[in-house]
């Protein structure tokens, strides 16, 4: 949108989380709570929004480095002076949009309306509100008939006032002039001795300048997180949209109550997601996958056709109609090409399986390459670490590797080659060959004497 600029106000330490992290940097559905308003302001086309930052500025820029321009505050005196630090940076024939960092629901479309009613009626401020049940710790709206009169804070409020369900969602829209004079004139005397940003309400009130308020029906839209509290109120409700979301899209979901999945995550349709599973990060899952039951993938994409059970799987990427599981586990740098097969108590890391291969049970495969088709045995140890340092190994198309096999890295296993069960292999295997290492089997006849002891 032309002339609009965004300032979000995140330099608050967020005391009430009673936490290290600054607030705006807790994760709901995936990511920080400041990622989720900065996509809301860039979908209503705000391209490089003006973001407040004080308390752990550092974990902050490096959160949203690229996607917004910082502004430090260097104490932080409350909302009205955090808005002040912005002034520099705005103009009078702007539009300023304002938003806190702490209100991650808050929708791209409720934006788009306030902005709108704001332009239209050309006032000087519009608030936006909502109705809340419960209105306890946030900003009430005081009105005559539809003009908003001023908010009042709940450290302020009288009795009466705190009686009033309006409440002021910490969302504004400013024309750029009337906000940069009015912040001149704020005074931090309140109860708790701060800037009230909500304090220009009374300067424009004074000024005689007109106010409007637009109250989105939504009321989850404005819950501010504060407490860890309103941080789980805050992701249950958002998980619930993203289920609904994706059953929309043709997702099936057995069990929405014990099904997880970030914000980030992509499904596409005929996907199935079996009870007790979790998505995390950028996932992103392709048709027709079967997904869980009991599955956690982190960052992982999962071809079509593909079945994933019992699962824990972080940076991997699994291709067309694999078979993963039970009981995997795939870590970072995993990558399965197509139909291949991962069985049970197997743990690969940074590992490419080509096409058809199969390590179906009870192996570690690390810092490795398996051919095609190649089929590794049960129990089989990529023996990848010396202690100092990893080393790769190389196992070729078609190759059979015995059961209970260590390959001692850096180690090459030719095409079609075979090794022997049990063998610890520590010299390169020519393709077609067999290696075999172990001693040679001693039968020693009626060495117990246990049939004539035992008798029978
Ligand atoms: C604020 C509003 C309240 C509204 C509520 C909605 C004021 C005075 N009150 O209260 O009317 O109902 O939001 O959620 O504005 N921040 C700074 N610098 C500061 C102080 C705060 O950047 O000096 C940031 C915080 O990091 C936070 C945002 O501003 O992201 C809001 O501050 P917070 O302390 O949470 O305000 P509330 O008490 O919730
Ligand atoms: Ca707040």
């Amino acid at each position: 949108m032309p002339n609009l600029v965004a300032v979000i106000m995140a330099a608050g330490k967020g005391t009430r989380m009673k936490s290290k992290l600054p607030k705006v940097m807790h994760s709901l559905a995936g990511k920080p709570l400041i990622e989720h308003v900065l996509d809301a302001v860039t979908q209503v086309g705000i391209k490089r929004p003006l973001v407040i930052v004080g308390h752990g500025r550092e974990i902050i820029e490096d959160s949203i480095f690229g996607r917004a321009e910082m502004v430090v505050q260097t104490e932080q005196l409350g909302t009205g002076h955090a808005v002040m630090q912005a002034l520099p940076y705005l103009e009078d024939a702007q539009t300023v949009l304002v938003l806190s960092g702490d209100q991650p629901l808050l929708s791209s479309e409720t934006l788009h309306a306030l902005i709108n009613l704001h332009q239209a009626q050309g006032v000087s401020a519009t608030v936006l509100t909502s109705y809340m049940e419960q209105p306890f710790g946030y900003g009430r709206v005081i009105k005559n008939g539809d003009d908003l009169v001023r908010i009042v804070e709940e450290k302020d409020a009288t009795p009466d006032e705190r009686q009033i369900r309006e409440i002021n969602t910490g969302t504004y829209c400013f024309k750029g002039s009337a906000l940069k004079d009015a912040l001149t004139k704020i005074t931090p005397q309140n109860a708790q001795g701060e800037y009230y940003l909500t304090e220009v309400f009374d300067v424009f009130l004074n000024l005689g300048e007109k106010m409007l308020t637009y109250c989105t029906m939504d009321s989850h839209e404005a819950l501010g997180v504060n407490s860890r509290g309103q941080l789980a109120e805050a992701e249950a409700i958002f998980r619930e949209r993203i289920l609904e979301h994706w059953m929309n899209e043709g997702v099936t979901l057995v069990d929405p109550s014990s099904t997880f999945i970030d914000a980030d995550v992509e499904l596409a349709r005929d996907v199935t997601i079996l009870p007790f599973t979790r998505l995390m990060g950028k996932t992103r899952i392709e048709e027709d996958a079967v997904i869980g039951p009991q599955t956690s993938l982190e960052n992982c994409t999962v071809g079509c056709g593909s079945e994933v059970i019992y699962t824990v799987a972080k940076d991997a990427a699994i291709g067309e109609r694999c078979h993963i599981g039970p009981f995997t586990y795939l870590r970072p740098g995993t990558r399965l090409e197509s139909d291949v097969k991962v069985g049970d108590f197997v743990e690969i890391k940074n590992s490419l399986i080509e096409t058809g291969a199969k390590v179906p049970h009870l192996s570690y495969i690390g810092d490795t390459h398996v051919g095609k088709s190649a089929n590794i045995g049960a129990g089989t140890i990529t023996c990848n670490y010396d202690g100092v340092n990893k080393y790769p190994t190389k196992i070729g198309d078609y190759a059979f590797i015995g059961s209970n096999t260590n390959l001692v890295a850096p180690l090459e296993v030719g095409d079609y080659a075979v090794t022997g069960a049990g063998s610890t292999i520590t010299k390169n295997v020519p393709a077609e060959a067999l290696a075999v290492e172990r001693s040679q089997q001693v039968i020693k006849a009626h060495w117990h004497k246990r049939k004539d002891e035992i008798g029978g």
